[in-house]
């Protein structure tokens, strides 16, 4: 009887373990998956991770670099999200006109030294800087260079999103933060670029929000821990129109200045001419006379302009050839005739669009109105 109580309490003993083992597995993967679904940044972690394997394989493979990918942690992958291809961005040095003397300022300090690193071995003192700032009035060409560096630097560019960074749960922040500066030097020489750099850095102040002020300091500290160790070729890059905003710590960590002013005459008429060398113009634009009108102009200003100008002719040509245009609409023949038919930039649009944006610049306060007077 007992021994009979025995088998029959095993068997039930076995049956028993195995339907606590299959309640114990289900029970752990519904948990699971509840947990994933409660995580807020499970999905923007999935996208990152997603993003980022894609961009370190098309920079493994242009580079002839295999880039450890697993070694990466889900954070430094949040972060890798935000490197930039070469490939992807148009813009070069050439395409930045009237800023000659601070591109090769900076191709020489900082560029060079990631480049060559064998020349300038030798010396602690000719080692590139750990910190690049770039400040000056808006629309001058900040984030311009920015970009052509980051095409061709022939470094690892990071465009460096500071809202990832303010993330709402408490501790990530300054995971990222840290994230940041161990993915620069596993993938170094790195340039991280961060734009617009005062509102992320700005002058510590009491009211600054906890984690806020934790994030700062982190960063600050990280940034000191790649300024101690001379191998390590880690660039951080900012821009800013307000250099006074910049905490003063800040700025310690970023020797290497680059003042970029409003364009002076000679300036402006290069970029002019730049903006203008593709366009359908007339033999009479006097580029030199545009030049000194537009005083007080930045490049962006400039680029307004011309852009201004060159909608003058469509729409003259919409006003003359309304009727006819609209019925023809559609096939290509009668696109390449309503092509032929514009007639080219002329100096008059060019005049009427530079006063109608000193006009407006004076009213939105950023022309001086004794300029004006001047003319
Ligand atoms: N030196 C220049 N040569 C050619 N184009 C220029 C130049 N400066 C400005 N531009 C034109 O102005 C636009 C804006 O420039 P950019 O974005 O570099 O300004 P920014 O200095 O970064 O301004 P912000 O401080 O407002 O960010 C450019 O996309 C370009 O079309
Ligand atoms: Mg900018």
């Amino acid at each position: 009887m007992n021994m009979a109580d025995g088998a029959f309490s095993r068997s039930e003993i076995v049956g028993l373990v195995v339907r606590l083992s299959v309640v114990t597995a289900i029970t752990y993967i519904s948990i699971r998956c509840l947990m994933n679904q409660l995580d807020p940044t499970t999905k923007s972690k999935k996208k990152a991770k997603k993003k980022a394997q894609e961009h370190l394989r098309r920079l493994g493979m242009t580079e002839n670099v295999s880039l450890a990918i697993d070694q990466l942690t889900d954070y430094e992958m949040m972060i890798a999200s935000h490197l930039v291809d070469p490939n992807d961005i148009t813009v070069s040095w050439e395409d930045i006109a009237g800023l000659e003397n601070v591109i090769q300022e900076l191709r020489e300090t900082v560029i060079l030294p990631i480049q060559r690193k064998d020349l300038f071995a030798d010396s602690q003192l000719t080692q590139a800087p750990k910190g690049v700032l770039l400040h000056g009035p808006p629309g001058c060409g900040k984030t311009l260079i920015a970009k052509a560096t980051a095409k061709e630097a022939g470094t690892r560019f990071i465009n460096l999103d500071v809202s990832i960074l303010t993330d709402k749960w408490y501790g990530e922040s300054q995971k990222l933060a840290s994230a940041v500066f161990t993915l620069a030097v596993k993938l170094q020489p790195c340039i991280i670029f961060i734009d617009e750099i005062d509102s992320f850095l700005r002058m510590r102040n009491t009211h600054d929000h906890e984690a806020t002020a934790m994030m700062k300091a982190q960063f600050m500290s990280l940034w000191d821990g790649l300024i101690t160790d001379p191998t390590c070729t880690v660039i951080i890059m900012g821009a800013t129109n307000r250099p006074q905003d910049l905490d003063k710590a800040i700025l310690r960590r970023m020797p290497a200045t680059f003042h970029i002013s409003m364009p002076n005459v000679a300036q402006r008429a290069q970029v002019l001419k730049l903006i203008l060398e593709k366009e359908p113009m007339a033999e009479e634009v006097d580029i030199a006379s545009l030049s000194i009108m537009t005083d007080g102009f930045s490049g962006s200003d400039l680029r307004e302009l011309c852009r201004n100008a060159s909608v003058y002719r469509v729409r003259d040509f919409v006003r003359h050839h309304a009727p006819a245009a609209n019925a023809s609409a559609g096939t290509s023949t009668d696109d390449e005739e309503y092509h032929d038919a514009l007639r080219p930039i002329t100096m008059e649009d060019l005049v009427i669009s530079v006063h109608k944006m000193r006009d407006s610049k004076v009213h939105t306060g950023t022309l001086n109105a004794v300029k004006l007077d001047l003319d």
